[in-house]
């Protein structure tokens, strides 16, 4: 038997090195690189802030239009690709299509992929940020029963992801400019959060040197988990059952009580013990939207309100330091802007795939980096011999 530190959770363990994103859980801090989130979120673009989590630095305006040309060349997937979609039943969880269609990259970029090659582990990042808004809203269409939209280049990064959601041939569709902007802030505000479950994910499966575009399926799969990007589909489901603002406190209890396996979707997190910076930024571009939009009185948000408000004033919750997180308010913005809650997750995984791709691509460089392989204390039996089965 071997001696090696139980840390279940990995609550004590660093499993890395990195120069990408700092979190102070204690004071609710948050950097990019060094840069605030609430600065990148007021002041950048989504693509800049992907830029600047691969490359390490805010991109200058020559370096960010070559980017922004990179991205937009590549954001087209093989006309092949939609066969994966036909597959699918038209109710399969757009989740379970993103991670499949995304791991099927794999079969289109293989052999011309050097892991070890800086050129072109460049070329995979580009190539996986661009495609994403793609297969991400094809899955969309799919769900809806909807023919597929091209990307089309002359909109921004996000401006395009919405035309692809929700424009359709034919007729005339134009981008909502605060849809636009509260999207964008999103995928920033998601872009990424050092060694989380997915990203940790897609640095373990990556460490074994495996195509990255399977890597950042797996990393999808993580993600789909109630426990991480699968909350903010949680939340709405959660807000749709307590239904009333006068139920909110037997939900309270509910998720007091330890018999019951209920659980306040998006509150608390595993590292912000104070509260989570990208949470306060939400909720005041949540009313925000709200207002622009005519919906401030939505009562789902009248209900989150009064539902965090009870919460932060319940001694269970203060004593366990149990905050709102990224995903209690995020649902609701995503909802005022016509996207049905099942597809909540897809949208994480849209901002989070920056992220991973800058940890694969740091992974991927790192000289200290060896495959990924903890060890375990094991609980079972000694050794004993086979015993024949009609003497069992
Ligand atoms: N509702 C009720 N009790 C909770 C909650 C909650 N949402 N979260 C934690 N607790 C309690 C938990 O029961 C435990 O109590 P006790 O000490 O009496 O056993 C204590 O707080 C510590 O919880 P934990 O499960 O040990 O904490 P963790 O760090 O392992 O888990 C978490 C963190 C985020 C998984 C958890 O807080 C949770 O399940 N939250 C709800 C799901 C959610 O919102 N997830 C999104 C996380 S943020 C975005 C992302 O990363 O994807």
């Amino acid at each position: 038997f071997g001696y090696f530190t139980y840390d279940p959770g990995f609550t004590s363990t660093a499993s890395c090195r990195s120069d990408i994103t700092f979190i102070d859980g204690d004071e609710g801090i948050l950097l990019y690189r060094g840069y605030p989130i609430d600065q990148l979120a007021e002041k950048s673009s989504f693509l800049e802030v992907s830029y600047l989590l691969l490359y390490g630095e805010l991109p200058t305006a020559d370096q960010l239009s070559e980017f922004t040309s990179s991205i937009t060349r590549h954001n087209m997937v093989n006309e092949s690709l939609k066969n994966f979609f036909n597959g699918f039943h038209y109710d399969a969880h757009p989740m379970a299509m993103l991670t499949a269609v995304v791991g099927s990259l794999s079969a289109f970029y293989h052999e011309s992929i050097d892991v070890n090659d800086p050129a072109s582990r460049e070329i995979c990042a580009h190539r996986i940020i661009a495609k994403m808004p793609t297969i991400s809203a094809a899955a969309f269409k799919h769900m809806i029963g909807e023919p597929f939209i091209y990307p089309q280049n002359t909109l921004s990064y996000t401006g395009n992801f919405l035309n692809m959601l929700f424009s359709r041939p034919n007729e005339d569709y134009e981008v909502n400019p605060i849809a636009e902007k509260a999207l964008d802030q999103l995928l920033i505000l998601h872009a990424d959060h050092e060694q989380n479950a997915s990203t940790s994910t897609v640095r373990l499966a990556g460490s074994t040197g495996t195509n990255p575009f399977a890597a950042i399926a797996s990393g999808c799969a993580a993600l789909w988990g109630p426990a991480h990007g699968g909350a903010n589909e949680a939340v709405l489901n959660m807000l749709e059952e307590i239904g009333d603002v006068s139920n909110v406190p037997k939900f309270i209890d509910k998720a007091k009580d330890k018999e019951d396996p209920f659980r306040l979707m998006g509150f608390g997190h595993r590292v912000y013990k104070n509260y989570d910076p990208r949470a306060t930024i939400i909720r005041k571009t949540c009313h925000e939207v709200l207002n622009e939009l005519g919906m401030s009185n939505d009562p789902q948000l009248e209900l989150a309100m009064r539902l965090e408000e009870i919460a932060l004033q319940d001694e269970y919750f203060v004593e366990r330091k149990l905050y709102p997180n990224v995903d209690f308010y995020s649902g609701i913005i995503y909802r005022a802007l016509g996207i049905p809650t099942e597809f909540f997750t897809v949208l994480f995984a849209l901002g989070r795939t920056p992220g991973w791709i800058a940890q694969w691509m740091e992974m991927s460089a790192d000289p200290e980096q060896r495959i990924g392989r903890p060890r375990q204390i094991y609980t079972g039996a000694a050794t004993r011999d086979y015993v024949s089965i009609d003497k069992r």
